[in-house]
């Protein structure tokens, strides 16, 4: 293989940087050429390429978002547009491809490999939702960046002696509501996994007052509910006073963790390693600190589960 191309699609996350600095050093440290596709698969179908040596990836490892910039495609899901992103692939001589992504985005990887391009995907996203991976690239810096909010909610929660629903993304999943309300001992986590029950929290939250707690904070998945409504029956049904918080995209920036860099520099310099030796169609994934392989087809067809054990751990602590 000598010439490889990168993308970053979907939802950015903190370290898909990283990524792309690996798989550009590691990929000259063989002498394979990489090109850089702009806009994800927005850029296969537009010829958008870029090429990249080992300057052009200098001082990015610390950087939010993505040098490569990053896009919803729809016309990729198309057959005229996979065949027009085939056409200019092979124009330009690229033989094999890393897509570094979500769930989505690993579908688009899958299409790629099909077609005849060796393709390698890299789960990247603060959703953590992607199974046969232990963590998603992105997912370590939104749980600090998170808990740090959670912290300064916290403060001011406990001088007005308020309750705080605060929600956060993660699509259809819960395992950012879940790592952050844990670790920010919340009194109450609300994940679209589980089924929850209102009056019940809201019980919890009266009779913590009563032991003289000074404040409440009520983690909302996205996915599970509407923020601004359980914020309302709580306010109705305690008489406390309430705030409701929306984390939002704050939550996709900053600088990465110094474990989101490792993890994208193993799974970006193995990425290469496995185009070099003519492996396509797996994703990369971190399982008990090993980076373990499985087909994509795999992957996008097993759900990720939410882990109950921390669910149950959650509940018990937060008293
Ligand atoms: P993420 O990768 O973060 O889950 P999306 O679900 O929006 O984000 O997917 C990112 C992109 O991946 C889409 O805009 C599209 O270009 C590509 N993609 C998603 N699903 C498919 C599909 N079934 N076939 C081809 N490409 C797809
Ligand atoms: O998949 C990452 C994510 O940030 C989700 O948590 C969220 O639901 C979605 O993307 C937001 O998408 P957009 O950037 O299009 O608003």
């Amino acid at each position: 293989m000598k010439r490889i191309g990168i993308i970053t699609s979907g939802g950015d996350a903190p370290g898909m940087n990283a990524a792309v600095r690996a798989i550009v050093r590691k990929a000259a440290h063989y002498g394979i050429e990489v090109y850089g596709v702009h806009r994800g698969f927005m850029g296969l179908i537009n010829s958008d390429f870029v090429k990249l040596d080992i300057s052009s990836v200098g001082d990015i490892l610390h950087r939010g978002g993505t040098i490569l910039l990053t896009a919803r495609c729809d016309e990729f899901k198309t057959k005229e547009g996979q065949e027009k992103a085939l056409k200019n692939l092979e124009a330009f001589g690229i033989e094999g491809v890393v897509v570094i992504g979500g769930d989505g985005s690993l579908r688009g990887a899958n299409v790629l490999s099909n077609m005849g391009i060796p393709t390698i995907g890299i789960p990247t996203t603060i959703d953590n939702d992607i199974a046969f991976t232990d963590n998603c690239i992105g997912f370590d810096t939104a749980v600090n960046t998170v808990v740090d909010a959670l912290n300064k909610v916290r403060d001011t929660a406990t001088s007005h002696e308020r309750t705080f629903v605060v929600e956060v993304m993660g699509r259809n999943a819960g395992h950012l509501a879940l790592y952050t309300g844990l670790a920010s001992g919340a009194e109450a986590i609300l994940v679209p996994e589980i089924p929850f029950d209102l009056d019940a929290i809201c019980e919890k939250i009266k009779s913590g007052y009563k032991r003289g707690k000074l404040h409440s904070i009520i983690v909302v998945a996205e996915g599970a509910a509407s923020s601004i409504e359980v914020g309302k029956v709580i306010k109705e049904k305690t008489n406390l006073e309430t705030r409701v918080i929306i984390l939002g995209h704050l939550q996709r920036g900053g600088t990465p963790t110094a474990y989101d860099r490792i993890l994208a520099s193993r799974f970006g310099g193995k990425a290469v390693d496995l185009l070099k030796e003519n492996v396509k169609d797996k994703m990369i994934g971190l399982i008990n600190g090993e980076l373990v392989l499985t087909d994509i087809d795999r992957v996008l067809s097993t759900p990720k589960p939410l882990d109950m054990e921390l669910y149950q751990l959650a509940d018990i602590l937060s008293l």
